[in-house]
């Protein structure tokens, strides 16, 4: 057997050790639930040799979807007290299964798209059934998530971005003030993982502080947007809804569903993306929305333009710089922040490592815009570092080393889906 026949084999392997049932967990122990964009990514894995389980994955994420549109970070089927916070810290039931009580990254119906335009006639049927859902989940994201006023998306907890510690949000934690009565907690990360590359305590009490706040508002998600301690917009979360507006349009033309109202976000999505240009880094960066405060780092958030087909042509040549700039500062591309920035930390989570997940979607764009050599490293820096420590949650941008979680289920989808030599037909990216 090849070395990459063997991986394959391993990815799959890890695919069906984490499946709980027609979800899948991220990894055993550290993250025991069923987590939102993880899930959309873990589909297209289990799509290269199950599709119908690939389609139980998102269908069992749609479960959770709340009244009001909202589809949770974290589903709590069952409660595991190994986890930190869980259910009873949230206490975030407006929905009909126990969930965190924020979202994350909307990249189902782009997963969606992909699957239905790969496959038959029962992904036909099964992605249809899908659009409203989404749509409803889009149209939350375009109202309850876009503060009164502001050209963009927002997000209301670091968490929500699924880039969980990165540097671009240190401005919009230093404007929090932490409350006298922020609730007592013990953190369950730090025991399953190496604290030197989880998120301080520091952040760890504002983002418990958020929580709090969301709590004592009830879980109003407009109120929360309004009023709540933290409010900052991300290219993150702004390029991959615009991207998935997109994708979500080409599925309501086919199937039924609100054109009109879709293309109305695109154009505002399409127009917006100039509010989170910081003209002094030369990219697209996350900022404070009340402050005005821009973050001053390139992350990997910012070579998502090319995914969302956003920005002018000078903005897009200036941040191709920055990723052929990063690229030889780090061995592997696409670091998730600038390795030349002062707060870059090769293992710290979200301060350095890479991602598969958002190298997917950047090379992704990158191949979309033409810069096919540049997207064939990004794929081919995943298989290496994949091939060098295994499955990991994300790896070291310098050495390779992989970094947290191990034996990883976006990693091992994405592996059989992109970056191992197998994916190479029908390959989007
Ligand atoms: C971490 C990551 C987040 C991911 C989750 C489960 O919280 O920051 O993006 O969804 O783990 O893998």
């Amino acid at each position: 057997m090849s070395m990459a026949d063997d991986l394959d084999a391993r990815a799959r392997a890890i695919l069906e050790k984490n499946d709980r049932g027609g979800y899948t967990v991220p990894t055993a122990r550290l993250y025991p639930y069923q987590w939102n964009w993880d899930s959309a990514f873990v589909a297209l894995g289990f799509a290269t040799f199950d599709r119908d389980r690939a389609w139980r994955e998102l269908e069992m994420l749609l479960e959770g979807q709340w009244p009001d549109g909202m589809i949770p970070h974290i589903l709590f089927r069952r409660d595991d007290p190994d986890y930190f916070p869980g259910p009873s810290v949230w206490r975030a039931n407006l929905g009909p299964i126990p969930s965190g009580g924020i979202s994350q990254p909307p990249v189902l119906a782009s997963v969606v798209r992909m699957l239905v335009e790969g496959g038959g006639a029962e992904d036909a049927r099964r992605g249809a059934a899908t659009v409203e859902r989404i749509a409803a989940w889009h149209r939350w994201w375009h109202t309850a998530r876009t503060p009164d006023g502001c050209a963009t998306v927002a997000t209301v907890h670091p968490w929500e971005t699924g880039r969980d510690n990165c540097p671009d949000w240190t401005v919009g934690l230093d404007a929090m003030t932490v409350p006298d009565d922020l609730m007592p907690y013990t953190r369950m990360d730090t025991t399953h993982a190496n604290p030197a590359q989880r998120p301080s305590t520091a952040q760890y009490d504002r983002f418990v502080a958020i929580i709090q706040a969301g709590r004592e508002l009830s879980w109003d998600q407009k109120a929360l947007t309004e009023t709540g301690p933290f409010l900052m917009a991300d290219p993150g979360l702004h390029f991959i809804l615009l991207r998935a507006d997109r994708d979500l349009l080409a599925l309501a033309e086919r199937f039924g569903g609100p054109v009109d109202e879709i293309e109305g976000w695109i154009e505002a999505g399409v127009a917006g993306s100039d509010s989170l240009w910081n003209a002094d880094i030369g990219a697209f960066c996350a900022r404070d929305v009340r402050g005005g405060t821009f973050s001053d780092g390139v992350s990997s958030a910012s070579a998502l333009a090319f995914y969302a087909d956003a920005g002018t042509d000078a903005q897009r040549a200036s941040t191709l710089a920055h990723v052929e700039r990063i690229g030889r500062a780090a061995t592997y591309l696409m670091p998730s922040w600038d390795p030349e920035h002062p707060a870059f930390e090769a293992q710290r989570y979200w301060c350095g490592p890479l991602w598969c997940q958002m190298n997917r979607m950047i090379a992704q764009g990158l191949a979309e815009a033409g810069h096919d050599a540049l997207a064939a490293r990004v794929r081919d820096d995943l298989a290496a570092v994949i091939g060098q420590s295994g499955f990991f949650e994300c790896f070291d941008p310098v050495s390779g080393a992989g970094c947290i979680g191990t034996d990883f289920s976006w990693t091992a989808a994405l592996w059989l889906e992109w970056a191992s030599p197998s994916a190479a037909k029908g390959r989007a990216g």
